[in-house]
């Protein structure tokens, strides 16, 4: 493929900002479902992104997955602001270790030179286990600087493929088709609407908590991802969003 001109890229990116109603997007080259190299593109306008937002005492929320793990990889050090600390935005999900929040929260303190806080918590938890954990004072003081994080950064993923990459057990799986859920992001799952179908019991950012930050930017890519895009941009609780060629052109054609 040859790559686009930067100014049909800023048309993309101009389209795609009229059709899901968001300020800002960004669009490189490309298709991330079959190139690995876009991944790690995304990941790299993401963390120019992030580094422009960032204040002295920043705290910053991260999700997992491995287009979150593409923007630790190519997160740079921070020069731009003192203190910044980077915390899980939920506990586990059921994702494998390498897709967990925490082992992308700690890759990208460490590349950024920053702070990390990680979030133990079993995985996943009951009711009962949870009003419990949330009083331990170690897990109360990450939680604490979670629900004050200045950024959200956060992958997006087609509702199905998550809910069998983390080996949801059968009665969740049914409830997230039956409620056609579309979409997934931090362990919430959505219909075309952007209702939520169900979400993971875990500790850690819950939706309503997304109002209280500055900035909360989805990072998500590939043809494949273009209607969990669009079902998760019903919410309105994201300004910013990094994508690539194939899903700006799904996401604008309707799919
Ligand atoms: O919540 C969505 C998933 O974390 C996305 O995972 O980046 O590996 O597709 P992915």
């Amino acid at each position: 493929a040859f790559m686009l001109e930067a100014s049909e890229i800023g048309v993309l990116e101009q389209r795609v900002r009229e059709t899901l109603g968001i300020d800002n997007c960004i669009v490189v080259p490309g298709n991330s479902d079959t190139q690995d190299w876009v991944k790690q593109e995304m990941g790299k306008r993401c963390a120019q992104l992030l580094e422009g937002m960032l204040h002295p005492n920043y705290t910053v929320a991260v999700t997992g997955g491995t287009t979150m793990a593409a923007l630790a990889a190519a997160m740079p050090p921070i020069h731009t602001a003192e203190n910044v600390m980077f915390v899980p935005a939920r506990g586990g999900i059921g994702e494998q270790v390498e897709n967990e929040a925490n082992t992308i929260c700690a890759a990208m303190a460490k590349r950024a030179r920053s702070q990390y806080r990680l979030l133990y918590v079993p995985d996943p938890i009951g009711e009962e286990s949870y009003q419990t954990i949330i009083e331990e004072p170690s897990v109360k003081e990450v939680l604490s600087i979670i629900n004050r994080s200045n950024v959200v950064i956060h992958g997006i993923g087609d509702a199905m493929t998550m809910a069998k990459r983390r080996r949801t057990p059968a009665p969740l799986v049914a409830k997230i088709k039956s409620g056609v859920a579309v979409s997934e992001a931090f362990g919430y799952y959505f219909d075309a609407e952007g209702n939520v179908v169900h979400r993971v019991r875990t500790v850690g950012l819950q939706l309503e908590d997304l109002d209280k930050a500055e900035h909360v930017i989805a990072i998500a890519g590939g043809a494949s991802k273009a209607r969990a895009i669009a079902s998760y941009f019903k919410l309105g609780q994201n300004n910013i969003l990094v994508t690539d060629e194939a899903a700006a052109n799904q996401l604008i054609k309707g799919y």
